[in-house]
């Protein structure tokens, strides 16, 4: 994936800086009314913008599909490239079958044309599978839970899958826990920068939601393919296997089963996300 590239398409992909001005192409508002879910018209130019850059011997990867606002948004015009898609069902009231229904009749209305390939589960399970995709990725897209341990994963495990230059982009990057998580990240290896970050001036900022960050990832001989995985990520992955993700879901569950509990979550999990609990 050419990084220069794709931050002069981010620049013409906009009618004046993009922090402060809507994308020229009125499609990405239009898929924003049309299909339900949390990525703002900003955010899905960028995401296209880095879907048609994409090389073909890469894929594009997302985690956290909801009823797929993000990846009908990024496909648009590429019928060309491989998208996988990583969704567990879980929060938001994702659960059930309904969701499932909800998001496959969502790729069908508006990414019928893209070869999109659903993967269901933990991505902090199935991206310790072999195979389980059939080229580097070229772009991530993280928009799945949101606490610093997933952040620090969601760098630390895709890793290995990245291409050998990659583009991932966060999303809720301006929620401090996100950032701190990908500075710590960054911290510790080298081979990662922020790019750029389109940051929301406030919650729910109707130009970038909750902020977007582009991070560059950039394979040295310390990085190499087949490196073995580093301490910092070790620990937390067993943390979040043993403890920390078992938790986040029993806390879904209950608050799919008890809506009474959302004025609780609400206040443990203060986002725009919480908000929308419902
Ligand atoms: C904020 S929503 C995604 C919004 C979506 N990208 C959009 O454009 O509307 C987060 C989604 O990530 C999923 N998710 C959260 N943690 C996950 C995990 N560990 N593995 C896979 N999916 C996850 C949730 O079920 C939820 O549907």
């Amino acid at each position: 994936m050419d990084l220069a590239r794709f931050l002069d398409g981010v620049e013409e992909a906009f009618a004046g800086d993009p922090q402060d001005s809507e994308p020229i192409d009125p499609r990405y508002g239009q898929l924003v009314q049309d299909v339900a879910g949390y990525t703002s018209a900003a955010e899905l130019a960028v995401l296209n913008v880095a879907a048609r850059l994409l090389p073909p011997d890469e894929c594009y990867l997302e985690v956290g599909s909801y009823k797929g606002r993000s990846m009908c948004g990024a496909v648009q015009g590429v019928d060309d490239r491989v998208f996988y898609v990583l969704e567990n069902y879980l929060e938001f009231g994702m659960q059930g079958e309904q969701a499932r229904q909800e998001l496959h009749d969502n790729l069908a209305r508006h990414a019928a044309h893209a070869d999109v390939r659903l993967l269901e589960g933990n991505c902090f399970e199935l991206l310790r599978r072999p195979g389980l995709l059939d080229r580097p990725v070229g772009v991530y897209f993280y928009d799945g839970e949101h606490t610093a341990t997933s952040h620090y994963l969601a760098l630390g495990m895709i890793e290995p899958w990245l291409a050998d230059e990659a583009l991932v982009l966060v999303d809720d990057a301006t929620y401090p826990m996100v950032s701190d998580a990908h500075d710590a990240y960054i911290a510790r290896h080298p081979q990662w920068r922020v790019e750029r970050r389109w940051d929301a001036r406030s919650n729910d900022d109707p130009l970038w939601a909750n902020g977007l960050h582009a991070l560059s990832f950039r394979r040295d001989a310390a990085s190499a393919r087949g490196s073995a995985e580093t301490f910092d990520v070790r620990w937390r992955r067993l943390a979040y296997a043993g403890a920390l993700g078992p938790g986040q879901k029993a806390a879904w569950k209950a608050i799919h089963t008890y809506p009474g509990l959302v004025p609780l979550a609400k206040k443990l999990y203060p986002s725009k996300k919480a908000s929308t609990i419902d």
